[in-house]
């Protein structure tokens, strides 16, 4: 039988792994579920749920004694591998590009670590694809959050008493978070506008309602690799780029940037210059803060405020924020990968080595780092 341990998640991850329903699921596949006391609480999932769905919970220790697999939101320690059935498998968001020092010690523990944030984005593993699933409740709950911080009204009201006139938001960056942001902006009643350098994403804005802006030369017609990511993009681009955001975004109320390319510092999309242009009470929501942010003035984890009266709030864990729905996904996301590697007849472990979703994920076995993207030590 496969023994599966989850463990609590650090003070700031309110998330977990697994959720009542995935437990049922695992069960019923024939694993079984060793869940830490109160692991799913800051979830909302009780002890008591967990049980009810066949797990067994447990203190910490004995969730993780002798278990095959690991299942966490973000790292574990070395306590946690150590602790687990020799060679054991651990999932989750390793943050594989950071801390490389702390994930060669990984490594050593001789621990099977698969980092989630590496599945190929293709449709079979759509499923298990963490990034899109977490990317799109952040998406949302930066709209939200943003509206509550902005304290005005967002939709066009037409009253006996006057015309309160819609909100001007603007998104940049239109990848998962971004996508759903201009959805969710639109259903508040905003005018939106967004933009990219990926050409695919113009029709997408424009099926959402929303309007697309930006330069679209030759550079543009080419940022897209191809794996779907946008390019790191030249000085003459950057500047034609600035050209047109600054003029755009003085008329914005609130603007949530989501701009990333894989494996780069976040770039930096608004100046301290534009944020001054904009009208006083103007939020920026800054998704792209855990890789240093798309603004100048950008404080990862803290809301800035000019003197001008214009909030830049950078959160770190937006999809942390609504952690019943996050880790709901999330769970589903593991179930849905965990399910390639049970026999189901046996109720054994049977890993297939060569399957494509556990190349692009397997970071380290047998003691050494074995992902190609991470062959080279980051600096
Ligand atoms: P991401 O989080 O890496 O980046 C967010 C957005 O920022 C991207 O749209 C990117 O083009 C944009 N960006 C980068 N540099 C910029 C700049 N200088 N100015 C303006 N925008 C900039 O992207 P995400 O959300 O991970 O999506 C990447 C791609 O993967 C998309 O094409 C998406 O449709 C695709 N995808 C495919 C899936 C699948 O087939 N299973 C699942 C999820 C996403």
């Amino acid at each position: 039988m496969v023994t599966i341990a989850v463990t609590s998640e650090s003070a700031d991850e309110p998330r977990v792994a697994v959720s009542p329903d995935t437990v049922k699921k695992f069960t019923g596949l024939g694993a079984k579920v060793r869940v830490e006391s109160g692991a799913g609480l800051r979830s909302r999932f009780s002890d008591e749920a967990y049980r009810a769905a066949g797990a067994e919970t447990v203190g910490r220790a004995e969730a993780l004694a002798g278990a095959d697999i690991l299942l966490k939101v973000r790292r574990p320690s070395i306590d946690e591998l150590t602790a687990l059935k020799p060679g054991a498998i651990v999932a989750g968001m390793i943050d594989p590009f950071g801390d490389r020092e702390a994930l060669d010690a990984l490594a050593a523990t001789g621990t099977t670590v698969f980092s989630m944030e590496f599945m190929p984005r293709i449709s079979r593993a759509q499923s298990m694809d963490v990034l899109s699933s977490q990317a799109n409740l952040a998406g949302y709950k930066a709209v939200v959050d943003g509206a509550a911080m902005f304290g005005q009204a967002l939709p066009m009201m037409m009253t006996p008493a006057g015309t309160v006139p819609a909100a001007r938001a603007f998104i940049m960056g239109v990848g998962v978070a971004g996508l759903q942001a201009i959805a969710t902006a639109r259903r508040l009643g905003a005018q939106v506008t967004a933009t990219d350098v990926r050409p695919a994403t113009k029709e997408q804005v424009q099926s959402l309602g929303a309007k697309f802006i930006a330069v679209e030369d030759d550079e543009f017609k080419q940022a897209q690799t191809a794996a779907g990511y946008a390019k790191p993009m030249s000085a003459e681009y950057q500047a034609k780029q600035a050209e047109l955001i600054a003029n755009h975004i003085k008329t914005q109320d609130i603007v949530i940037t989501t701009a990333l390319i894989p494996g780069r510092p976040a770039p930096k999309l608004i100046t301290r210059a534009m944020i001054e242009s904009m009208k006083p009470g103007s939020v920026i929501v800054d998704l792209a803060a855990e890789r240093g942010g798309n603004t100048e003035l950008t404080e990862p984890g803290k809301t800035a405020e000019t003197p001008n009266g214009v909030k830049i709030y950078a959160p770190l864990n937006l999809a942390g924020t609504i952690a019943v729905n996050a880790s709901s996904l999330y769970a589903k996301n593991l179930l849905a990968f965990l399910d390639t590697m049970i026999d189901k007849k046996e109720k054994t472990l049977a890993v297939n080595w060569d399957d494509d979703l556990i190349k692009g994920t397997l970071i380290a076995k047998d003691g050494r780092i074995v992902h190609p993207n991470l062959a080279t030590k980051s600096p």
